[in-house]
């Protein structure tokens, strides 16, 4: 069965670090005025503002989401807005609030609106202790321990349950730790990643809030993008599951990482102070088997260690210094 052609494009959370960056790629393949950036709290930067339509939108919110809806006809939703890792577990009710209410009332308007699809992040963070932590496979045990964690596996089963029962085509990928160079993240556990490379540009030093052995799976941007982009346009009959699709980057560990960035400034000095996020770190997988996501839709990363540094490095120290 072929796609059906998604026309009008909805991304809330438009302003964080995946959003600022997905809304751009999507405007350049649909159109700026066919894609409408929706954030609540964060100023969006002038690229994006300037590029496209924008609009303030609370997610939780049902009425606000439902009138830009209408005014743009929208039929496709990217719903990113979401409370990370870290800062979920300072504000949990939170958590659960922005996560679990936005995604209930996007996947009802978007049965009642009879939408085109739906794009919705979930995290390697459904994943516990329990779980293998080498190679985690696409179907295990969801034990998470972070509120972010426990409001992506119930995300996924509301969004399984919605095609289920409705017939919503809504699709998903299981995130690694994103690495950025336009808009850092924020109240994530694998911000460290992000964090290591603006400090030792800036300062060539940096204090790590994991161990220097604490290994996570990394995702650089343009492959995030690429995730998102391949899934909401491959075939139907080629996307058989509607929990997420495990999809992974590359996996190092911090000390890993430090070395890595010391080729290009070999001054870098990073010191380790493990706080409440390390307990977190260590209940996450260490590295994904992304192999049903290759099968099905055809998935492959882009970009390993060395050529994620290099490209950070380069676009940052023009734009950082
Ligand atoms: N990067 C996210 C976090 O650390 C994981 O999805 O919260």
């Amino acid at each position: 069965m072929p796609v059906e052609r998604m026309k009008r494009i909805l991304v809330t959370g438009a302003t964080g670090q995946i959003g600022s960056e997905l809304t751009i790629e999507l405007r350049n393949k649909y159109g700026n005025d066919d894609v409408i950036a929706a954030g609540h709290r964060r100023k969006p930067s002038e690229k994006l503002f300037n590029s496209g339509p924008f609009e303030y939108v609370d997610v939780t919110d049902r009425e606000g989401i439902t009138k830009v809806i209408k005014k743009y006809g929208i039929d496709t939703i990217y719903h990113l807005a979401a409370v990370l890792s870290a800062a979920g577990e300072e504000k949990p009710q939170l958590a659960w609030n922005v996560n679990i209410d936005s995604l209930y009332n996007i996947l009802e308007i978007a049965r009642k609106h009879e939408l085109v699809r739906v794009f919705w992040p979930s995290s390697i963070a459904v994943f516990g202790p329990e779980a293998p932590r080498v190679n985690t496979p696409q179907d295990t045990v969801l034990i998470p321990r972070t509120m972010y964690g426990v409001t992506k596996v119930a995300g996924e089963l509301l969004c399984n349950y919605y095609f289920i029962r409705f017939g919503l085509d809504v699709r998903s990928v299981r995130y690694p730790g994103i690495i950025s160079s336009e808009t850092p993240p924020g109240g994530g556990i694998t911000d460290y990643a992000v964090e290591m490379f603006y400090e030792a540009i800036k300062k060539k030093r940096y204090t790590c809030f994991v161990r220097e052995d604490t290994v996570l799976p990394m995702m650089y941007m343009p492959d995030c993008i690429k995730a998102a982009m391949d899934l909401m346009e491959a075939d139907l009959s080629k996307v058989k599951r509607y929990v997420s699709y495990n999809v992974a980057g590359m996996s190092f560990s911090a000390g890993e990482l430090v070395a890595e960035i010391k080729k290009y400034i070999p001054g870098f000095e990073c010191g380790y102070k493990p706080d409440f996020r390390q307990k977190i770190a260590d209940s996450w997988p260490m590295s994904i088997d992304d192999s049903v996501a290759s099968e099905e839709w055809g998935w492959r990363s882009t970009h390993d260690l060395a050529a994620m540094t290099k490209d950070m490095i380069e676009k940052n120290d023009k734009t950082i210094c």
